[in-house]
This record gives C-alpha cells, structure tokens and sequence, in this order.
C-alpha cells in the first residue's frame, strides 16, 4: 500500500454550515474533477461511478459522489478523497499501463465495487483494501489466472464477466505526510471539499458572507485598511502591497472605477490560479467583489485565458449563479463579466490586459500612468492577480492581524506553489511565506526521482518564478520562499510556479529554453526586446553548438544587461533573468559549453568535462 498524502479539513469556523447541509453529508466520495485528473479520466471515472451506483445496492444510495476541484496530488490523479467513519481518507486510481488513464478505463463492475465499498465500508482500512483486480474484466486478465477473488465489501457475488479492461491500482494516501500536512490552505481553503458548480456548498461555508457585511456593516475605508494591515502583497509576481494599490485607486478623482482581475496564468509551470478558478470560483468572485468596494468600482472584468476552458466553464457558471440569487448584478451594486483572452504570455501584463479587454491588441504601454491612476477606458482601474483576491475573504473573516501573523516580517500569509518538474510530488502546494525551499521540494516532494538522472533525491536546482525568474542551485534550498530572498538570489517569487531541476538538466540547455519562450512571446513592440532576446537565444544556440569563446560569456551578459534596462515591459525587462541566474549559480557548465570540441556529440553521452555541480547533458536537442 502507498502511503503518500491526505488532506486537512478546511480550519476556518464552519459559518453557516449546517448539520446535514451537502457539505458534509454522512458518506460521500469527493472525486478531483480538476484539470491535473481529467487528464487521468477523471470525467469518465465520475460517470462510471454515478452509474454504477443507480444500478447497485440500494446500500450505496445513501452515499454522495461529487466533482471537487484540486486535492493537490495532481501526480497521482484521478484522486477520490472518502468521508465516512473514521474518514477522511484519499485514494489514488492508477492503471498498470502507464499509457491509459486509468479513470476512462474503469469497468462498470469495478465501479460497482467501488461505489459499494465506499458506501458501506466500516472504515478507511476496508476500503484501502478493496481489491479491484478482483473485478476487472475478464477478457484481459491473463491466461490461467484466477477467477475473480473474494467479494469485495458490500458485493453480494461475482458480477458476471465483460470485455475490455486494464489492470487498476487502488492506493491509500497518507494523509499525515509532510505533502498535506505541512499545507495550510487559506486560499485553497475549500478546494477539494466543495462542488465548485454549486453555489448552495460555497455560501454554506460562509462564502459571500464578508461581501455582505461590507456592504452591511463596513466602510471602503475600513475595509481597505484591513487589507493594508494584513500586509496581503500582489501574488501576480510584482509583490506590490496590495492596500496601497487600492488606496491609489479609491484616492483617485470622483469618477467611474473598475475592477480587474487578471487570470491569465501563463507562466510555464504554473497551475494555482486555474486551481483557484476550478475549485473554488465564488471564493474569487467574493475577493473581487470585496475588492470591488473597497475602490468603489461598480463594474469589473475577469479575464481568463482560453487555455483555460474548464476554468472559464466553472466561472461562467459561478457568476451566473450568483447573479440568480442575487449576490451579484443588477441591483448588488457591482456587475462583473468574463473576457477570455487568446493565450498571448504578454496579456498577463497588466497594460496589455487592458487593451486586450478593451478589444485591442494585446500590447503594454509605458507607466505611469499606471492602471490604478489610468485604466479601462482612462478610468482608474485595480488589477489584482486571482490568489491576492481570493486571500481577501479570509482577511475579513478571520482578521488583519490573523493574516499578518503567518509568514515573514515582509512577506505575510501563505503562498500556492505549483510543484513540477523533476520532483516525486507533483501538485499544489499552500503553505506559509518563508517556508524554506527544501521543505517545499524536498520534505514535501520528496526530491528527484531516480528517473531523472539522479539516484533519488538529488536536486541540482530550483527554478522559481517563470521566465521572468531564475534558478536556485542546491546549496541554496535553504533559503525562506519569500519576496526579498528570492529576488537577492537573482530569481524572483513570480507567480508560484516552482519547477524542479534533477542532475541530469544542463543548465546552459535551460536558460535556452526560457530565452526560446521569451522570443516566442514578445509581443515585438520594443526594439531591445523583439531584437536582443533573438540575439540572446542565438548567443545560447552558439554556446551550446559548442562554437562560442569564453569571452562571449561577457557578451551574453551584458546583452542581457542592455535588454533588462531598456525594454519596455517586464517581459522584456526579466527575460534575461534566466540566463543571469545560470551564469551566476552554474558559470561552470557555460564554461565546459565553451570548451567543448564537439558538444552536441557530447551532449548524447559524455558529462561536461569540469565542475562539481556537472552531470550528464541530456540529449534533449537535435
Ligand atoms: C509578461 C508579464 C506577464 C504577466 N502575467 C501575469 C499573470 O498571468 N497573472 C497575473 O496576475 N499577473 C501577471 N503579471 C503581473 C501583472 O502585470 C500585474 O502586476 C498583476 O496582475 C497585479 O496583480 P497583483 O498586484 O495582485 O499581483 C504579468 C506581468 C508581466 C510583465
Ligand atoms: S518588452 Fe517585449 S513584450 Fe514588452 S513591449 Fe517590449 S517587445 Fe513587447
Ligand atoms: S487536479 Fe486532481 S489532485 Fe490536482
């Protein structure tokens, strides 16, 4: 049995949850729906699950099944998290083919099983050792082997055999790992135990509540200075105070406002904010609204990449909801609507965004004026990223001062990382500010597997922050994720993407292919940019063709230098931070790049000749 992860139950005070409420019915099977599981069949998995249960016992229909958002371990997705006696505990489906997603290959008998099982199993025990297998269609099971096994619990019989079928696996998380029990879920705080389709789950717990009560109870004044005490800085990457930006927009002359809300999450490697939007949509639209008042903005838009559909789907639905029960629009004082931009990276950019609502390319502008003195339409406009307003609920509810409590002396709250790379434990991780980067990566992800070139657990690095961030080499996993650390270390929070680096990556490889996706993206408006991130990548396709002298080192880094200080947005003004991270950290291996007589030969096989940092180069390019 793998024992890896569960899941805290949500900490704030229950609200308005009531006893019985569909919340937290008796027994109930919380299927992650979310994109990271929908690629393992999530979708199919829930229907199978919901049929077999109309044709089972009628034992099992006292059992709730449900779609959930993220339950973090996207890795082992499709996930099932069982509240019952003795619950909750989360299981993970797999297959023994790893090509096949293993919730589209459930056969209706196992389903049967399965549903069975969770409805009337004792505790997490008798349904950890559910034996799938036993249930599997015959068809495939190889020859001579058994015929299906002891009955599963809550199955009277064998079902009778049918065609098709994969081997499935059925494996109990520890919920006590440091993967979910280091978490502490304040934006994430009911993903994974609500319906996010459902409205009646969100305002059982409270959701809407403190958008009531400003409305209510509070003054614009009062409630921004919430905000400004709970030292909430934008999660967006820029790490602005978020008070501060709501002051200069509510400040600004008598006049229409807006609000924003920017979820255009193109960072490579990130996946928090659709998290946010897939699990927890009203939680988001509360924070807006919230935000919304506190500036005295009466419309505002949420913007969402195209990327995005289950997000824009789940959103879609949120707002109409609130609108039917009149939380949101006409007569609530705020109407909000969803854009959906193309998927363009520089449209994350605050000035682009703008001109992408407004209809027109997607292209930044100089500041100032910024958006919150100039926005939408010249109106003063606040941007905010979706975890900053989805922090904002929280902040009300439980306090300023509660808020200011997690976290650093500059950096307060928890952060959503999303873990990727070369890690054991793929996922979405909340925890708070200045939590270090080994906890993350390795107390938590469990290190490198021994797949990517290393023995198991070897990190080389930790990239943090996108193309707009940089690489943070072993020795340094001690160091406290927060606003001020990561940027000395010449990489930056950014968004919350954390990808994992093994032994194996060259980094010279890597800076290549941050530079490729910066030249891919830059929307061309400033010469040092469209040109000298071109530039870039040709100096880094040099080095790694093994044509380059050392002195073209200098060259790299002081194109890099001229393209940081004279583009004109941040795409172009961190691009170069890849590059200026790996040269400061692993300088070596862009050295031995030089040297090498033959390089992309060596690249196949050999380790760079010098450096102790060095492993083998993967032959990743042709
Ligand atoms: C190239 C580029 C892409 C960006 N992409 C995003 C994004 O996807 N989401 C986001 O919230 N902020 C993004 N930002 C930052 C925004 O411009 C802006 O600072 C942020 O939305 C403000 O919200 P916050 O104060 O809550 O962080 C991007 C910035 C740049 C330069
Ligand atoms: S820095 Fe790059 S992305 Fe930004 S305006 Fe200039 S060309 Fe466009
Ligand atoms: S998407 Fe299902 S666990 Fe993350």
């Amino acid at each position: 049995m793998a024992t890896v992860g569960a899941l805290p139950r949500p900490r704030e005070p229950a609200g308005e949850l009531a006893q019985g409420s569909p919340v937290t019915p008796g027994r109930q099977l919380r299927c992650c729906t979310a994109s990271g599981c929908r690629a393992g069949g999530a979708g199919p998995l829930i229907e199978a699950l919901r049929q077999a249960q109309a044709v089972a016992d009628p034992a099992a229909n006292g059992l709730v099944i449900k779609s959930v958002g993220c339950l973090r371990l996207c890795s082992r997705g499709p996930l099932l998290a069982w509240d019952g006696p003795g619950g909750p505990a989360l299981f993970a489906l797999g297959s023994t083919d790893p090509g096949t997603a293993p919730g589209a290959a459930i056969g209706p008998e196992q389903a049967r099983a399965l549903v069975l099982a969770a409805a009337t199993a004792p505790g997490p025990d008798t349904l950890a050792a559910l034996d799938l297998e036993a249930w599997r269609p015959q068809a495939l099971l190889p020859e001579g082997s058994p015929s299906p096994g002891p009955s599963p619990v809550g199955v009277a019989s064998a079902p009778p055999p049918s065609p098709g079928g994969i081997g499935l696996t059925w494996d109990q998380m520890d919920l006590d790992h440091p993967f979910f029990a280091l978490q502490q879920p304040l934006v994430l705080l009911h993903c994974g135990w609500i319906d996010p389709d459902s409205i009646e789950e969100a305002l059982a717990l409270g959701t809407y509540g403190q958008w009531r009560r400003c409305r209510s109870d509070l003054s614009p004044e009062a409630v921004r200075a919430m905000v400004h005490r709970s030292g909430l800085r934008g999660r967006g990457g820029a790490g602005y105070p978020t008070g501060l930006k709501w002051d200069t927009v509510a400040l600004q002359p008598p006049g229409p406002r807006f609000v924003v809300c920017n979820a255009d999450e193109g960072d490579p490697g990130a996946f928090m904010d659709r998290s946010v939007l897939e699990g927890d949509p009203h939680r988001l639209l509360e924070g807006l609204a919230i935000a919304a008042f506190a500036v005295g903005a009466e419309s505002g838009f949420l913007y969402v990449r195209a990327e995005y559909p289950l997000a824009i789907e789940r959103l879609r639905r949120a707002l109409k909801q609130a609108h039917q029960k009149g939380i949101l629009g006409p007569g609530t004082g705020l109407e909000l609507e969803l854009r959906v931009g193309a998927g363009a990276y520089v449209c994350g950019e605050e000035t682009a965004l703008l001109q992408s609502i407004q209809g027109q390319r997607g292209q930044p502008r100089p500041r100032p004026p910024y958006p919150a003195q100039s926005g939408l339409w010249g109106a003063p406009t606040l941007i905010n990223n979706v975890e900053t307003l989805a922090a904002v609920p929280a902040i009300l509810r439980r306090g300023a001062e509660w808020f200011a409590a997690i976290g650093t002396d500059t950096s307060k709250g928890t952060k959503v990382f999303s873990l990727s790379g070369a890690v054991r434990r793929t996922g979405l991780v909340e925890v708070p500010m200045g939590t270090s980067l080994r906890t993350v990566v390795e107390t938590m992800g469990g290190g490198v597997p021994a797949a990517h070139g290393s023995p198991g657990g070897g990190v080389k690095a930790v990239q943090t922050g996108g193309p707009s961030g940089g690489c943070i080499p072993a020795h340094l996993l001690d160091t406290p994720v927060d606003y001020e650390s990561l940027q000395a270390l010449g990489s930056a929070m950014g968004s919350g993407g954390m990808v994992v680096v093994g032994e194996a990556m060259a980094m010279p490889e890597l800076a290549r292919h941050f530079m490729h996706f910066s030249v891919e993206e830059s929307c061309g408006k400033c010469l040092p940019c469209r040109a000298g991130t071109v530039q870039l990548e040709q100096l880094l396709d040099r080095l790694l063709a093994g044509l380059a002298e050392p002195g073209e080192l200098d060259q790299l880094e002081q194109l890099c230098r001229m393209v940081k200080a004279t583009s004109l947005c941040g795409l172009g003004q961190a691009a170069p931070n890849p590059v200026l991270s790996a040269l400061r950290h692993f300088r070596a291996e862009f050295l031995a790049a030089c040297r090498a007589e033959s390089p992309r030969a060596a690249f196949a096989r050999e380790p760079f000749p010098a450096g102790p940092a060095l492993g083998p180069l993967p032959g990743g390019r042709p």
